[in-house]
């Protein structure tokens, strides 16, 4: 086969006159009299092929949209009128000469560039054919622009790339484990990692000193838009460290990642809240910054008014926004049941207009409460309250979610800052939550996380009150990273463990590497895995996971495509030792 001279979306004015051969699908095709326009599209571009002779019409009259052929003729000029400024081709066509069709595509089963004219099942089951769409396309280079740059930049700062097992043993991220059952082991399962923590851990006790891996990793929980049962960690660690290097060594990453793929200019150093002060102010551990709107304490007032409901409520916040002709009733209503379907007894309200409050709640504060209200949170003409009275956790969760609702309904951006991308660290986790079901303590990001130096004994005797060396990374409230100080300490790994509740058989069959691998000389260390799939959704701009992975899973963990999960043979079961109760078999 003769080599093509260009590819479909480099031919520019330069070459014109140049005698040219290109290959790829067909995209379009357009009779015009005697002439027929052919877009010849590849994964770069596209290009105007012209075919004018009668041999070449005829042949070009029996083509069909993505037949695959072969084009070689003459670049020339269009004519003024014709020019497409949209595409880097647009000024030039090709007269051609010969034309081969290399193969003939059946009718397709699928819009490859109306997406949404099929429904996302059966663009996954042709997922192949889902991929040939320029947007697709698109977000993938993005992927693999950021993988370029994220390993040169950590190859330029000394980290070396090193690969972990992927057939190996629970690691503790929370999540259920995928597992592999072992056929020379009968009975023993292999478990597909959650993350590779403790092997990179390891890695610097080995004296690696910086690790990074662009990874694999394996969860199953209950999907979202925003998670995959098989996803990719950019997982970092560091020896030598403190939480200061690591945050400043990711955000060098970040500003260079999201310069060099979305020529965008990040402010550095990124803001930093306390996990405490995040869950006070926006009502969530991932807030998204670029809402300019915050929680405020209500019960100071709440308590002075004549309303009963509220002053009998542990805790009453609010929020309050501009833009108080939109919030109609129906509308109020429509936000009062969001709220109740968060597990919130109701959504109270009050609109702000000439200097005093009206409508909703109003009635309850008097005149001069009102004009305290307003001038203590800054309250101005033209807004609207909304308040939630419950828990204190209940209720910032729930306004946290109205915030970003109304912030959503009005478009609402923080007008000084002209970025998109709002990142923010959240700092100072609880190192541990109670599960009240299980009775026990349990980590809030892993338990090889470091206490705060003076937390170190607060952790084991007051477990509940212990602020980790834990961070997340969270962009428009995406959280794409988390990570920690970890503790390099044996004696207090060992104790950690045991605060969980984990019995010392536990600690020895799930950890006993682990915990002895520690005690011979453990460099201070630290690090931080990013999920990929998230970085490259907020670099391409888009809110569905699935748009930025080539084959990815439905929220049911089903690919489509190859259909699997799938049975197995009864033979490779027997081979497995393993029986599928009858009951279960086929649902
Ligand atoms: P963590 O569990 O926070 O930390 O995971 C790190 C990052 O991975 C991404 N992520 C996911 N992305 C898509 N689908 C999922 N199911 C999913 N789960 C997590 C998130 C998250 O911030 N070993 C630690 C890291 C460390 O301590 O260094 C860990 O895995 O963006």
């Amino acid at each position: 086969m003769e080599s093509r001279t260009h590819n479909c979306g480099e031919l520019t004015k330069k070459n014109i006159d140049k005698n040219v051969r290109l290959f790829g699908w067909i995209n379009s095709t357009r009779t015009h009299g005697k002439i027929i326009f052919i877009d010849i599209r590849d994964r770069f571009g596209k290009t105007q092929i012209i075919l004018n002779t009668d041999s070449l019409v005829e042949k070009g009259k029996t083509l069909s949209n993505e037949d695959v052929i072969s084009v070689s003729g003459n670049v020339v000029a269009r004519s003024s009128d014709l020019i497409n400024n949209n595409i880097t081709t647009g000024e030039i066509e090709v007269v051609a000469e010969e034309l081969e069709i290399l193969n003939m595509a059946s009718p397709l089963p699928m819009s490859i560039h109306d997406r949404s004219a099929s429904t996302e099942e059966h663009r996954l089951k042709y997922r192949y054919l889902e991929l040939r769409n320029s947007e697709l396309q698109n977000n993938l280079i993005i992927r693999h622009k950021t993988t370029q740059v994220v390993r040169n930049f950590l190859n330029d700062q000394n980290f070396i790339e090193i690969e972990t097992p992927i057939l190996t043993k629970s690691t503790p991220e929370g999540a259920r484990d995928y597992l592999v059952p072992s056929r020379v082991h009968n009975g023993k399962f292999y478990a597909l990692p959650q993350s590779p923590q403790m092997y990179k851990q390891l890695f610097m006790i080995s004296g690696l000193d910086r690790y990074f891996q662009i990874v694999k990793c394996f969860r199953d929980e209950d999907l979202r838009s925003d998670r995959q049962p098989e996803f990719t960690q950019i997982d970092i660690e560091m020896s030598f460290v403190d939480e200061e290097h690591i945050r400043d060594m990711v955000e060098k990453l970040i500003v260079t990642v999201f310069d060099k793929v979305n020529n965008n200019k990040m402010q550095t150093p990124f803001p930093i809240l306390t996990y405490e002060e995040s869950m006070n102010r926006f009502g969530t551990d991932k807030p998204d910054l670029r809402y300019p709107i915050e929680i405020k304490d209500f019960k100071k007032f709440s308590d002075q008014s004549d309303f009963q409901a509220f002053k009998n409520s542990e805790s009453v916040n609010m929020i309050h926004v501009n833009n108080v002709e939109y919030f109609s009733r129906k509308v109020i209503s429509e936000l009062d049941s969001y709220a109740q379907s968060l597990g919130a007894k109701g959504l109270a309200w009050m609109k702000y207009n000439d200097g005093s409050f009206e409508g909703g709640i109003s009635k309850f504060f008097n005149k001069d409460l009102q004009s305290d209200i307003a001038s203590d949170c800054n309250i101005n003409d033209g807004s609207i309250c909304f308040m939630v009275a419950d828990s204190s956790q209940l209720s910032l969760k729930v306004l946290g979610k109205i915030r970003v609702k109304v912030a959503k309904m009005l478009s609402l951006y923080n007008a000084n800052n002209d970025s998109v991308f709002q990142p923010v660290w959240i700092v100072d986790f609880p190192l541990f939550d109670w599960d009240e079901d299980n009775q026990r303590f349990d980590s809030v990001h892993h338990p090889f996380v470091a206490p705060k130096d003076k937390d170190i004994k607060t952790a084991i005797s007051e477990p509940g009150k212990a602020i980790s060396k834990g961070y997340d990374l969270v962009i428009n409230g995406y959280e794409v990273a988390g990570g920690s100080i970890r503790i390099h300490d044996q004696k207090l790994q060992q104790k950690i463990f045991e605060t969980m509740n984990l019995t010392k058989e536990d600690i020895d069959s799930k950890f006993g590497f682990f915990i002895d691998a520690l005690k011979f000389g453990t460099p201070p260390h630290g690090g931080i895995a990013f999920g990929l799939d998230r970085l490259v959704m907020l670099l391409a701009g888009v809110n569905n996971i699935r748009d930025v992975i080539a084959f990815p899973k439905t929220t049911s963990a089903s690919a489509l495509m190859e259909d699997s999960p799938n049975t197995v043979s009864d033979e490779q079961l027997d081979d497995l030792g393993i029986g599928i109760k009858e009951n279960e078999k086929n649902v």
